[in-house]
C-alpha cells in the first residue's frame, strides 16, 4: 500500500470531529426529491439526475441560490429530524464522534416555518444520536448576513425560548459586502446570554473581515478563514491566540476559491502555527463528508502522518467540548496513531 492510501485509511479510522457543517448542506439529492414529493413542493427540476447536473458552481452565490431553493422541501419537524439523523448516520460511518452543526433558521422562518419546528426536529435527532450512536454534538444558530441586522435581532428573539438547545451563534451566507461589523449588536446579545460565537470570514471576503470577526464579534473560531494568508500580521495574531480555523477543502475548490486542491494553503497554514481543522461545510453539494475531505487533501498535498494526526487532534482542541473530554479523545488519538 502506498503512503497516500495508508494515510487515507488512517484518517478514516481515527475518531474525528466536525466543526463546520451546515445541516441544510447535508440534504442529499435523493432526499430533496423524496421530501418534495412528500410535501408536494414544486421544484424546477424533476429528477435526482437533473438536480445533480446543477452542482457545477462558479462561486459562493451560485451555490447559495441552489442551496436555498432545495431547503424549500423542508417543512415539518419530521423533515428536520430525518435530515439531521441521516447526517448523523454518516458521522457514525465515518468515525466522527463529535459534531457541531450550523442551521439557518431564517431560510425557514422566512417561508412561514416556525423556529420551534426547525430546532425541535434537529435537536431530537442530536439527542437520539447521543444515546444510540454515542455521538456528542453542539448546535450553532447562523444568522444570514445577506439579510438585515434587524432581521437577525428578530431571529434572536424567536430563538430565546429554545436557548437550552443552542450553544452558539454564527454568521453565514453571501460574504462580500456584508461585513461582520453589521452584526455586533446581535452577537453581543448572544454572548451576554452565555453563548459562544463563530463567524464565516475570509472565504470569499477579505482578510479584514477576519479581523472584524475577532475584534468586534469576539469569535471563538473563524469559519474558513483561508484568506488570512493575505495579511501576515493578522495571521501571526490568530496563530498566537490559537483562534481555530474551520477549513473546508472540498468546498473551497468546488466554489472556486482555489482552482485546484494543489493550490490549497491548508498545510501552509498548519506550518505557520494556526489551529487548522478539516470539515465538510455542505457535503451533499461538494463531493463528500469529512473523510473525503481528508482524502482529497492527502492525495493532492501529500501531508506527513504527523500533519494528518495534528489536523484530527486540532478538531478536538478547537471544539466546544469540556477540557476533560477533549483530553480523553486526544489520548485515544495518541494510542491509535502509535499502533
Ligand atoms: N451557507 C452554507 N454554506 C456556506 C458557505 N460555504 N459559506 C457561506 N454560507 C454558507
Ligand atoms: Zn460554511
Amino acid at each position: 500500500m502506498n503512503q497516500s492510501t495508508q494515510l487515507v485509511n488512517l484518517a478514516s479510522r481515527l475518531p474525528k470531529t466536525e466543526l463546520h457543517l451546515h445541516i441544510e448542506g447535508s440534504l442529499e439529492p435523493d432526499m430533496v426529491m423524496q421530501m418534495a414529493r412528500r410535501n408536494r413542493v414544486e421544484l424546477p427540476f424533476s429528477s435526482t439526475e437533473q438536480l445533480k447536473a446543477l452542482y457545477d458552481f462558479k462561486d459562493l452565490q451560485s451555490f447559495l441560490d441552489l442551496y436555498y431553493l432545495a431547503t424549500n422541501v423542508l417543512q415539518t419537524e419530521q423533515d428536520f429530524f430525518d435530515l439531521t439523523w441521516a447526517y448523523l448516520e454518516r458521522c457514525r460511518d465515518q468515525n466522527i464522534v463529535h459534531t457541531e452543526i450550523f442551521f439557518d433558521p431564517q431560510s425557514h422562518t422566512s417561508r412561514g416555518i416556525p423556529f420551534k419546528v426547525v430546532v425541535d426536529g434537529i435537536h431530537g435527532a442530536l439527542s437520539r444520536a447521543q444515546t444510540e450512536l454515542n455521538i456528542s454534538s453542539r448546535l450553532i444558530l447562523c444568522f444570514l448576513r445577506h439579510l438585515s441586522p434587524d432581521d437577525a435581532l428578530v431571529t434572536w428573539e424567536q430563538a430565546e425560548p429554545s436557548l437550552e438547545y443552542i450553544d452558539g451563534v454564527g454568521l453565514d451566507s453571501a460574504e462580500r459586502d456584508f461585513p461582520p461589523s453589521l452584526f455586533t449588536g446581535v452577537f453581543e446579545l448572544a454572548r451576554k446570554a452565555g453563548l459562544r460565537t463563530v463567524a464565516h470570514a475570509g472565504e470569499e471576503g477579505p482578510a479584514d473581515y477576519i479581523r472584524q470577526a475577532v475584534e468586534l464579534l469576539q469569535v471563538s473560531r473563524i469559519d474558513h478563514g483561508v484568506r488570512i494568508t493575505e495579511d501576515p500580521s493578522l495571521l501571526a495574531q490568530v496563530a498566537r491566540d490559537q483562534i481555530p480555523l474551520t477549513v473546508c477543502p472540498l468546498s473551497n475548490t468546488r466554489l472556486c476559491v482555489y482552482d485546484s486542491m494543489n493550490d490549497h494553503p491548508i498545510l501552509e497554514l498548519l506550518d505557520k502555527g494556526l489551529l487548522v481543522t478539516v470539515n465538510s461545510d455542505d457535503p451533499a453539494y461538494f463531493g463528500g463528508y469529512v473523510n473525503q475531505n481528508y482524502a482529497a487533501v492527502i492525495e493532492a498535498l501529500a501531508p506527513t502522518q504527523e500533519q494528518v494526526v495534528t489536523l484530527v487532534r486540532n478538531g478536538f482542541t478547537a471544539s466546544f467540548l469540556d477540557e476533560a473530554t477533549k483530553a480523553r479523545w486526544t489520548r485515544k488519538l495518541d494510542d491509535f496513531s502509535a499502533q
